[in-house]
Parts: C-alpha cells; structure tokens; sequence
C-alpha cells in the first residue's frame, strides 16, 4: 500500500512544479470550484497510476494541479465512492497521495440529503462532526505506521478555526449558512422513511455516501479538515412524493455551489 501511494506521488511530482498546500474534493454538481483554479497541470483518473476510475454521472474524474486564490492546490473533480464497488481503502487512496504531495488542508464538499427540520432544499450546511455509518473503516487492517497512529483520535475531525472562520465569510457575504453532523452510509439507495427516522434520532443533520472516509484517513495524517454538505432535498419520511431523484439533487447542488465555492475560495485565500 505505501510503496502504491510513493509511487503515485512520485509520478505527479515528476510532473508538478510546486507543492500544493490544501487538497480539494469536490461532490456531485459541485465542480466549479475548479473554472477559478489556474490550471497548471490536469490528470485525468485513468491516466494517473494506481488510481481507481470514477463511474457516476456527474463526475469528470480529474485530479487539477494549480492557484487559488494565491495559494497552490490540488483539486479531485469527482471522487470515488464505496457504493461504486471499490474498498475504503480505495477511495480514500488520493488523499493518501495528496498527503505525500505535501497538503497541509483538505477541504471537502458533498451533496447530501437534510434531515434536521429547519434546513430548506438548497441550504450550505458547514459540517462540524460526522457520524460512520459505512460497514466499514478506511484505517482497518495493518496500520501505515508511517502516516499516522493505530488509534487516531477524532475530537475535531472538522477544524474548529475554518469553521469559525467560514461562518464569518458567509455572514460577511449575505450567504445562509446551517451548522450541523453528517452521516455518511454506504448506498446507493437512499434511505427508507425509517432510515431517515434513525439518522434523526441518532444525531444527524445530513445525509450521504462519501466524505467520512476521506476524513478519516485525513485525520489519520493530521491534515486539517473543512467540509460542507450542500442540501439538495429533505428527508421527509411521511410523504413519498417528495422521493427523491439523482437529477434532483444534481440540479440543486449546481444551483447552490457558487455560494459553497466563494467560502472554499476565501477560506483557502487566508491560509498561512
Ligand atoms: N441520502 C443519501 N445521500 C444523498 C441524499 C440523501 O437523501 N441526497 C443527496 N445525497
């Protein structure tokens, strides 16, 4: 596994000139983040070795080498998912080389679905906490003693500072914003009218199928994580026509993710 990821990043430093200092991974509908990047460099998924090929509709599969806002990133337009077969070890894989790359700061964006009450369609909701509902865990199995501890402990998995400082950026530039705990599962189904129930009662306040795994493993580095969940429908378990469709939640998030990328842009543009 580490020979694997030495590999890859030797490959991209090869092809790089500078060190990127933040990671960017972006969700369903929520890429443009990357048209404000200068671009310096652009792999697509299957031309980068070791890495798994992304399946879903929406994603373009590209790992974007490049400024902004000043400082150099790295950005994945797509990410990798469990529902698309792959382990969690393979879908957290590019931040493992992100990590080698010399990032500092991952920030993470995703579609999900609200389940706290007040959130309307639409809604950022700054992600604090996270809960693992997926079947597994990325760090199972021998520990890469050279990237991080057996027991990571996880008391801030999403940074305390960005989340203050995202909170002053929203407010500064009229954006709602919601706060709140994201549960990750592995899909691909949504959930039943009970499951929805459950991640309520459990302490959920979005819903949805990746970043938990990403953050895990970040935090397994010590890289400093910030994540956003745009919502893109409600869970309402008592009405069935309000079910949800992949279109949907597509329309919504690309409507919604200029508001999500000016808080990316000014919270990467005031990092040290
Ligand atoms: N559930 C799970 N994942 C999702 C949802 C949802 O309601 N909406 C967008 N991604």
């Amino acid at each position: 596994m580490i020979e694997k990821i030495k590999e890859t990043a030797d490959f991209l430093k090869n092809q790089i000139g500078s060190k990127p200092v933040a990671g960017i991974i972006l969700g369903s509908g929520l890429g443009g983040l990357v048209n404000s990047i200068t671009v310096e460099k652009s792999f697509d998924y299957n031309e980068i070795p070791n890495f798994p090929v992304s399946t879903v509709e929406g994603h373009k599969g590209k790992f974007i080498f490049g400024k902004l806002e000043g400082k150099n990133v790295v950005a994945m337009q797509g990410r990798f998912h469990y529902y698309e077969g792959y382990s969690l070890q393979e879908v957290t894989f590019p931040v493992r080389v992100m990590k080698m790359l010399g990032i500092e700061y991952l920030f993470l964006s995703n579609a999900a679905g609200g389940l706290n009450k007040a959130f309307e369609v639409g809604d950022l909701m700054i992600i604090r906490d996270h809960i693992n509902k997926f079947p597994d865990n990325p760090l199972r199995g021998k520990n890469l003693d050279e990237l991080g501890t057996r027991f990571p402990e996880m008391s801030e998995p999403y940074s305390m500072e960005l989340i203050s400082k995202a909170k002053r950026i929203a407010k500064d530039n009229n954006i709602k914003f919601q706060t709140g705990v994201y549960v990750g599962s592995s899909g691909p189904t949504l959930e039943t009218p009970s499951e929805y129930r459950y991640f309520r009662i459990i302490g959920a306040d979005s819903t949805g199928m990746s970043t938990v795994p990403e953050v895990i493993v970040a935090r397994h580095m010590n890289i400093t994580c910030f994540g956003i969940s745009v919502i893109t429908n409600l869970a309402e378990p008592e009405d069935p026509n309000l079910a949800t469709t992949h279109e949907e939640v597509q329309n919504v998030a690309e409507t919604a993710e200029p508001k999500m990328t000016l808080i990316f842009k000014k919270l990467i543009a005031s990092l040290d």
